[in-house]
Protein backbone atom coordinates (compact mmCIF):
# COMPACT_ATOMS: atom_id res chain seq x y z
CA UNK A 1 0.00 0.00 0.00
CA UNK A 2 1.79 3.40 -1.13
CA UNK A 3 1.83 5.77 1.90
CA UNK A 4 0.45 9.26 1.19
CA UNK A 5 -0.62 11.54 3.54
CA UNK A 6 -4.54 12.51 3.61
CA UNK A 7 -5.45 16.43 2.84
CA UNK A 8 -7.47 17.65 5.37
CA UNK A 9 -10.48 19.88 4.24
CA UNK A 10 -12.10 21.97 7.27
CA UNK A 11 -15.32 22.37 6.15
CA UNK A 12 -17.65 24.43 8.26
CA UNK A 13 -21.42 22.55 8.23
CA UNK A 14 -23.46 25.66 9.40
CA UNK A 15 -21.75 27.44 6.01
CA UNK A 16 -20.50 24.96 3.47
CA UNK A 17 -17.35 26.12 1.17
CA UNK A 18 -18.53 24.48 -2.13
CA UNK A 19 -15.09 25.58 -3.87
CA UNK A 20 -13.45 24.17 -0.62
CA UNK A 21 -15.17 20.80 -1.01
CA UNK A 22 -15.06 20.78 -5.41
CA UNK A 23 -11.32 18.63 -5.36
CA UNK A 24 -12.79 16.13 -2.46
CA UNK A 25 -16.10 15.51 -4.89
CA UNK A 26 -13.88 15.61 -7.95
CA UNK A 27 -11.47 12.86 -6.55
CA UNK A 28 -14.65 10.58 -5.30
CA UNK A 29 -15.95 11.10 -9.02
CA UNK A 30 -11.84 9.42 -10.25
CA UNK A 31 -12.25 6.81 -7.93
CA UNK A 32 -10.70 7.80 -5.14
CA UNK A 33 -11.23 7.69 -0.89
CA UNK A 34 -12.37 10.40 1.06
CA UNK A 35 -13.37 10.04 4.98
CA UNK A 36 -16.08 12.67 5.71
CA UNK A 37 -18.45 13.44 8.56
CA UNK A 38 -21.50 11.96 9.24
CA UNK A 39 -24.27 12.87 12.11
CA UNK A 40 -23.54 9.35 13.44
CA UNK A 41 -19.36 8.67 12.95
CA UNK A 42 -17.22 9.09 10.26
CA UNK A 43 -17.34 7.22 6.81
CA UNK A 44 -14.66 5.92 4.44
CA UNK A 45 -16.04 6.67 1.47
CA UNK A 46 -15.97 5.66 -2.54
CA UNK A 47 -18.37 6.38 -5.31
CA UNK A 48 -20.80 3.38 -4.66
CA UNK A 49 -20.60 2.18 -8.83
CA UNK A 50 -17.08 2.15 -8.97
CA UNK A 51 -16.03 -1.26 -8.11
CA UNK A 52 -12.35 -0.93 -8.23
CA UNK A 53 -12.99 2.39 -5.77
CA UNK A 54 -15.63 -0.25 -3.42
CA UNK A 55 -12.71 -2.70 -3.33
CA UNK A 56 -10.28 -0.01 -2.41
CA UNK A 57 -12.44 0.61 1.05
CA UNK A 58 -12.14 -2.99 2.24
CA UNK A 59 -7.69 -2.70 1.67
CA UNK A 60 -7.66 0.20 3.20
CA UNK A 61 -9.36 -0.65 6.42
CA UNK A 62 -8.21 -4.15 5.98
CA UNK A 63 -11.73 -5.47 6.05
CA UNK A 64 -12.87 -9.10 5.23
CA UNK A 65 -14.53 -8.71 1.70
CA UNK A 66 -17.51 -11.08 3.55
CA UNK A 67 -18.86 -7.55 5.08
CA UNK A 68 -20.90 -5.60 3.00
CA UNK A 69 -20.64 -1.89 3.29
CA UNK A 70 -23.61 1.04 3.60
CA UNK A 71 -24.55 3.29 0.81
CA UNK A 72 -24.68 7.01 1.63
CA UNK A 73 -27.84 9.01 -0.29
CA UNK A 74 -28.68 12.80 -0.37
CA UNK A 75 -32.50 12.82 -1.41
CA UNK A 76 -35.01 10.16 -1.81
CA UNK A 77 -34.60 10.48 -6.08
CA UNK A 78 -31.37 8.60 -5.06
CA UNK A 79 -33.51 5.68 -4.77
CA UNK A 80 -33.79 4.82 -8.06
CA UNK A 81 -29.94 4.18 -8.96
CA UNK A 82 -29.43 1.89 -6.15
CA UNK A 83 -32.53 0.24 -5.75
CA UNK A 84 -33.94 0.19 -9.84
CA UNK A 85 -37.36 1.18 -8.34
CA UNK A 86 -38.74 5.13 -8.25
CA UNK A 87 -38.92 5.84 -4.32
CA UNK A 88 -42.64 5.23 -4.48
CA UNK A 89 -42.43 1.67 -4.76
CA UNK A 90 -40.41 0.93 -1.62
CA UNK A 91 -42.22 -1.66 0.84
CA UNK A 92 -44.77 0.41 2.52
CA UNK A 93 -42.97 0.11 5.84
CA UNK A 94 -39.44 1.32 4.40
CA UNK A 95 -41.64 4.45 2.91
CA UNK A 96 -43.09 5.04 6.37
CA UNK A 97 -39.91 5.01 8.03
CA UNK A 98 -37.87 7.13 5.57
CA UNK A 99 -40.38 9.36 6.10
CA UNK A 100 -39.73 9.76 10.01
CA UNK A 101 -36.19 9.32 10.06
CA UNK A 102 -34.90 10.46 6.76
CA UNK A 103 -32.18 12.17 6.84
CA UNK A 104 -31.11 10.74 10.00
CA UNK A 105 -29.25 7.78 11.83
CA UNK A 106 -31.32 5.33 10.28
CA UNK A 107 -29.86 2.72 7.35
CA UNK A 108 -32.48 0.15 6.03
CA UNK A 109 -31.94 -2.90 4.00
CA UNK A 110 -33.51 -2.90 0.15
CA UNK A 111 -33.11 -4.71 -2.83
CA UNK A 112 -30.03 -4.17 -4.39
CA UNK A 113 -30.04 -2.47 -8.14
CA UNK A 114 -28.01 -3.39 -11.05
CA UNK A 115 -25.34 -0.51 -10.64
CA UNK A 116 -24.58 -1.55 -7.43
CA UNK A 117 -21.72 -3.84 -7.89
CA UNK A 118 -21.39 -7.16 -5.51
CA UNK A 119 -18.34 -5.56 -4.01
CA UNK A 120 -20.64 -3.52 -2.06
CA UNK A 121 -23.01 -5.90 -0.88
CA UNK A 122 -20.52 -8.74 -0.29
CA UNK A 123 -22.48 -10.72 -2.50
CA UNK A 124 -25.81 -9.78 -1.59
CA UNK A 125 -28.96 -9.20 -3.42
CA UNK A 126 -29.79 -6.16 -0.72
CA UNK A 127 -27.89 -3.11 -0.25
CA UNK A 128 -28.27 -1.33 3.01
CA UNK A 129 -29.04 2.26 2.24
CA UNK A 130 -28.68 5.22 4.41
CA UNK A 131 -29.42 9.13 4.13
CA UNK A 132 -27.38 10.70 6.52
CA UNK A 133 -28.19 14.16 8.07
CA UNK A 134 -24.64 15.83 8.12
CA UNK A 135 -25.12 19.18 5.98
CA UNK A 136 -21.29 18.37 4.28
CA UNK A 137 -21.90 14.52 3.82
CA UNK A 138 -25.02 15.90 1.71
CA UNK A 139 -23.39 18.24 0.18
CA UNK A 140 -20.53 15.81 -0.96
CA UNK A 141 -22.73 13.45 -2.11
CA UNK A 142 -24.46 15.22 -4.48
CA UNK A 143 -21.54 17.28 -5.39
CA UNK A 144 -19.71 13.51 -6.09
CA UNK A 145 -23.15 12.92 -8.62
CA UNK A 146 -23.13 9.72 -6.97
CA UNK A 147 -24.35 7.64 -3.79
CA UNK A 148 -20.77 6.78 -1.63
CA UNK A 149 -20.18 3.63 -0.12
CA UNK A 150 -19.04 4.07 3.53
CA UNK A 151 -17.90 1.94 6.16
CA UNK A 152 -16.78 3.67 9.58
CA UNK A 153 -13.86 5.51 9.04
CA UNK A 154 -11.72 3.48 10.95
CA UNK A 155 -8.83 0.32 10.80
CA UNK A 156 -11.30 -2.96 10.84
CA UNK A 157 -12.51 -4.00 14.34
CA UNK A 158 -11.18 -0.85 15.78
CA UNK A 159 -13.23 1.95 17.55
CA UNK A 160 -15.04 4.13 15.46
CA UNK A 161 -14.31 7.90 14.49
CA UNK A 162 -16.48 10.63 15.74
CA UNK A 163 -13.55 13.17 14.79
CA UNK A 164 -11.93 13.78 11.76
CA UNK A 165 -8.37 13.18 14.24
CA UNK A 166 -9.60 9.86 14.94
CA UNK A 167 -9.26 8.92 11.54
CA UNK A 168 -6.10 10.71 10.84
CA UNK A 169 -4.68 8.61 13.73
CA UNK A 170 -6.24 5.36 11.93
CA UNK A 171 -6.16 5.78 8.17
CA UNK A 172 -3.72 9.06 7.84
CA UNK A 173 -1.12 7.56 5.99
CA UNK A 174 -3.97 5.46 3.41
CA UNK A 175 -6.54 7.65 2.11
CA UNK A 176 -6.55 10.53 -0.17
CA UNK A 177 -8.73 13.39 1.43
CA UNK A 178 -10.25 13.64 5.49
CA UNK A 179 -13.13 16.41 4.98
CA UNK A 180 -13.24 17.54 8.80
CA UNK A 181 -16.55 18.66 9.26
CA UNK A 182 -16.88 18.35 13.28
CA UNK A 183 -16.94 16.20 16.00
CA UNK A 184 -20.29 13.84 15.12
CA UNK A 185 -23.26 14.53 17.19
CA UNK A 186 -24.89 11.24 17.80
CA UNK A 187 -21.45 9.59 18.04
CA UNK A 188 -23.10 5.95 17.72
CA UNK A 189 -23.85 4.35 14.39
CA UNK A 190 -26.92 4.31 12.76
CA UNK A 191 -29.75 1.79 13.68
CA UNK A 192 -29.78 -0.73 10.87
CA UNK A 193 -33.17 -2.05 10.08
CA UNK A 194 -34.02 -4.83 7.85
CA UNK A 195 -37.33 -3.52 6.12
CA UNK A 196 -37.84 -7.00 3.38
CA UNK A 197 -38.79 -9.23 6.52
CA UNK A 198 -42.44 -9.12 8.36
CA UNK A 199 -41.86 -7.53 10.78
CA UNK A 200 -38.86 -5.84 9.85
CA UNK A 201 -35.75 -6.85 11.61
CA UNK A 202 -33.64 -5.22 13.82
CA UNK A 203 -29.69 -5.86 12.98
CA UNK A 204 -28.34 -2.92 15.13
CA UNK A 205 -29.27 -0.86 17.49
CA UNK A 206 -28.11 2.69 16.49
CA UNK A 207 -29.25 6.24 16.56
CA UNK A 208 -32.28 5.48 15.92
CA UNK A 209 -34.42 3.88 19.06
CA UNK A 210 -35.93 0.77 18.95
CA UNK A 211 -38.97 1.90 20.40
CA UNK A 212 -39.09 5.27 17.92
CA UNK A 213 -39.25 2.58 15.08
CA UNK A 214 -41.95 0.17 16.60
CA UNK A 215 -44.33 3.18 17.18
CA UNK A 216 -43.66 4.98 13.84
CA UNK A 217 -44.36 0.54 12.32
CA UNK A 218 -47.12 -0.23 14.85
CA UNK A 219 -45.79 -2.98 15.51
CA UNK A 220 -42.37 -4.79 17.45
CA UNK A 221 -39.54 -5.20 15.47
CA UNK A 222 -37.95 -8.63 15.40
CA UNK A 223 -34.76 -9.15 17.29
CA UNK A 224 -32.39 -11.66 16.12
CA UNK A 225 -30.77 -13.37 19.55
CA UNK A 226 -27.87 -11.42 19.79
CA UNK A 227 -26.87 -13.42 22.95
CA UNK A 228 -26.21 -16.75 20.57
CA UNK A 229 -23.51 -15.02 18.29
CA UNK A 230 -20.36 -17.22 19.20
CA UNK A 231 -17.29 -15.34 18.17
CA UNK A 232 -16.38 -18.16 15.39
CA UNK A 233 -20.01 -18.52 13.96
CA UNK A 234 -20.40 -17.13 10.61
CA UNK A 235 -22.85 -14.14 11.90
CA UNK A 236 -25.92 -12.97 10.28
CA UNK A 237 -24.89 -9.57 9.78
CA UNK A 238 -21.66 -9.46 9.86
CA UNK A 239 -21.00 -6.35 11.70
CA UNK A 240 -22.14 -8.71 14.73
CA UNK A 241 -19.06 -10.48 15.02
CA UNK A 242 -17.41 -9.75 18.15
CA UNK A 243 -14.42 -7.78 19.13
CA UNK A 244 -15.92 -5.00 17.06
CA UNK A 245 -15.37 -1.42 18.12
CA UNK A 246 -12.33 -2.76 20.54
CA UNK A 247 -9.65 -0.70 22.31
CA UNK A 248 -6.41 -2.42 22.91
CA UNK A 249 -6.88 -2.29 26.51
CA UNK A 250 -8.66 -4.60 27.95
CA UNK A 251 -12.29 -3.68 29.16
CA UNK A 252 -14.24 -4.90 31.96
CA UNK A 253 -18.38 -3.62 31.63
CA UNK A 254 -20.52 -3.80 34.54
CA UNK A 255 -24.15 -3.89 33.94
CA UNK A 256 -27.36 -3.32 36.17
CA UNK A 257 -30.85 -1.80 35.59
CA UNK A 258 -30.05 0.49 38.18
CA UNK A 259 -26.92 2.61 36.58
CA UNK A 260 -25.70 3.17 40.07
CA UNK A 261 -25.73 -0.33 41.51
CA UNK A 262 -23.58 -0.83 38.17
CA UNK A 263 -20.88 2.11 39.47
CA UNK A 264 -20.62 0.67 42.81
CA UNK A 265 -19.19 -2.51 41.19
CA UNK A 266 -17.24 -1.15 39.02
CA UNK A 267 -15.28 1.68 41.62
CA UNK A 268 -15.04 -1.89 43.55
CA UNK A 269 -12.90 -3.10 40.67
CA UNK A 270 -11.17 -0.09 39.90
CA UNK A 271 -9.94 0.02 43.81
CA UNK A 272 -8.95 -3.82 43.40
CA UNK A 273 -7.28 -3.23 40.29
CA UNK A 274 -5.35 0.14 41.34
CA UNK A 275 -4.57 -1.98 44.36
CA UNK A 276 -2.60 -4.23 42.73
CA UNK A 277 -0.67 -1.55 40.61
CA UNK A 278 -2.66 -1.67 37.56
CA UNK A 279 -2.69 1.43 35.60
CA UNK A 280 -6.83 1.64 34.81
CA UNK A 281 -8.48 4.07 33.04
CA UNK A 282 -11.97 4.48 33.89
CA UNK A 283 -14.56 5.77 30.96
CA UNK A 284 -16.87 7.50 33.72
CA UNK A 285 -20.36 9.90 33.56
CA UNK A 286 -20.05 12.90 35.13
CA UNK A 287 -21.81 11.93 38.41
CA UNK A 288 -19.20 9.29 39.32
CA UNK A 289 -15.77 11.02 37.80
CA UNK A 290 -14.43 12.51 40.37
CA UNK A 291 -15.52 9.19 42.69
CA UNK A 292 -13.79 7.28 40.27
CA UNK A 293 -10.02 9.15 40.01
CA UNK A 294 -11.05 9.00 44.27
CA UNK A 295 -11.03 5.01 43.61
CA UNK A 296 -7.34 4.94 42.13
CA UNK A 297 -8.09 5.02 38.35
CA UNK A 298 -4.86 6.80 36.72
CA UNK A 299 -7.14 8.28 34.29
CA UNK A 300 -10.61 9.00 33.47
CA UNK A 301 -12.26 9.87 29.92
CA UNK A 302 -16.00 11.86 30.32
CA UNK A 303 -18.79 9.17 29.29
CA UNK A 304 -21.50 11.93 29.22
CA UNK A 305 -24.09 11.84 31.88
CA UNK A 306 -25.24 8.52 33.64
CA UNK A 307 -28.67 10.46 33.46
CA UNK A 308 -28.58 11.00 29.64
CA UNK A 309 -27.82 8.22 27.32
CA UNK A 310 -27.27 10.88 24.40
CA UNK A 311 -24.67 12.35 25.84
CA UNK A 312 -22.98 9.08 26.75
CA UNK A 313 -23.30 7.85 23.17
CA UNK A 314 -21.38 10.94 21.74
CA UNK A 315 -18.52 10.27 24.19
CA UNK A 316 -17.96 6.96 24.04
CA UNK A 317 -15.50 6.03 20.85
CA UNK A 318 -13.24 9.41 21.90
CA UNK A 319 -13.51 8.23 25.45
CA UNK A 320 -12.23 4.70 24.89
CA UNK A 321 -9.61 6.55 21.98
CA UNK A 322 -8.62 8.87 25.03
CA UNK A 323 -8.13 6.23 27.08
CA UNK A 324 -5.97 4.00 25.07
CA UNK A 325 -3.46 7.00 23.80
CA UNK A 326 -3.12 7.21 27.81
CA UNK A 327 -1.93 3.88 28.09
CA UNK A 328 -3.72 2.07 30.74
CA UNK A 329 -3.79 -1.56 31.35
CA UNK A 330 -7.50 -1.89 31.70
CA UNK A 331 -10.59 0.29 30.85
CA UNK A 332 -13.77 0.18 33.36
CA UNK A 333 -17.01 1.68 32.87
CA UNK A 334 -20.76 0.49 33.40
CA UNK A 335 -24.23 0.97 32.45
CA UNK A 336 -27.56 0.82 33.08
CA UNK A 337 -31.38 1.04 31.18
CA UNK A 338 -31.09 -0.14 28.00
CA UNK A 339 -34.16 1.86 26.40
CA UNK A 340 -33.81 4.43 23.57
CA UNK A 341 -29.96 4.91 22.44
CA UNK A 342 -28.91 2.83 25.75
CA UNK A 343 -29.43 -0.27 24.15
CA UNK A 344 -26.94 1.31 21.26
CA UNK A 345 -24.47 1.84 23.96
CA UNK A 346 -24.98 -2.06 25.89
CA UNK A 347 -24.24 -3.53 22.54
CA UNK A 348 -21.26 -1.31 21.25
CA UNK A 349 -19.69 -1.91 25.09
CA UNK A 350 -20.79 -5.77 24.84
CA UNK A 351 -18.73 -6.32 21.46
CA UNK A 352 -15.89 -3.70 22.54
CA UNK A 353 -15.29 -6.28 25.92
CA UNK A 354 -15.73 -9.29 23.54
CA UNK A 355 -19.13 -10.49 24.03
CA UNK A 356 -18.75 -10.24 28.28
CA UNK A 357 -20.47 -7.66 30.54
CA UNK A 358 -20.34 -8.09 34.25
CA UNK A 359 -23.82 -8.72 35.83
CA UNK A 360 -23.10 -6.15 38.85
CA UNK A 361 -26.24 -7.69 40.73
CA UNK A 362 -24.61 -10.15 42.80
CA UNK A 363 -21.93 -7.11 43.85
CA UNK A 364 -23.21 -6.17 47.07
O1 LIG B 1 -23.71 5.21 11.03
C1 LIG B 1 -23.32 4.41 10.17
O2 LIG B 1 -24.05 3.52 9.72
C2 LIG B 1 -21.89 4.56 9.68
C3 LIG B 1 -21.76 5.89 8.92
C4 LIG B 1 -20.44 6.06 8.24
O3 LIG B 1 -22.82 6.01 8.01
N1 LIG B 1 -21.50 3.45 8.86
C5 LIG B 1 -21.26 2.22 9.37
O4 LIG B 1 -20.82 1.29 8.46
O5 LIG B 1 -21.42 1.95 10.53
P1 LIG B 1 -20.13 -0.08 8.84
O6 LIG B 1 -19.45 -0.57 7.65
O7 LIG B 1 -19.24 0.10 10.00
O8 LIG B 1 -21.31 -1.03 9.10
C6 LIG B 1 -21.99 -1.63 8.01
C7 LIG B 1 -22.80 -2.77 8.47
C8 LIG B 1 -22.21 -4.11 8.11
O9 LIG B 1 -21.26 -4.55 9.05
C9 LIG B 1 -23.43 -5.00 8.09
O10 LIG B 1 -23.69 -5.46 9.39
C10 LIG B 1 -24.53 -4.06 7.66
O11 LIG B 1 -24.03 -2.75 7.76
N2 LIG B 1 -24.93 -4.27 6.26
C11 LIG B 1 -24.48 -3.68 5.15
N3 LIG B 1 -25.09 -4.15 4.05
C12 LIG B 1 -25.96 -5.06 4.47
C13 LIG B 1 -26.92 -5.90 3.84
N4 LIG B 1 -27.08 -5.90 2.51
N5 LIG B 1 -27.66 -6.72 4.61
C14 LIG B 1 -27.51 -6.73 5.95
N6 LIG B 1 -26.63 -5.96 6.63
C15 LIG B 1 -25.87 -5.14 5.89
MG1 LIG C 1 -17.76 0.00 11.46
Amino acid sequence: MPRLLAKVIVIDPQNIDAAALEPVAQGLKAGQLAAFPTETVYGLGADAFNPLAVAAIFATKQRPMTDPVIVHIADMSDIAAVTDMPWEDLPPNALKLAQKFWPGPLTMVLPRGKRVPLVVTAGKDTVAVRMPSHPVARALIRMAGTPLAAPSANRFGHISPTTAQHVADDLGARVAWIVDGGPSQVGVESTIVDVMTSPPTLLRPGGVSAEDLEEVLGEKLARPDRFAVQVHEAAPAPGMLLSHYAPEAKLLVFYHKNIEQAWRAALREIAAQAKISRRVGALAPQEYFQQALAAGAAEAALFGAAADSALAAQALYAGLRALDKAHVALIVTAIGQTNGIGLALQDRLWRAAGGIMLDAKNED
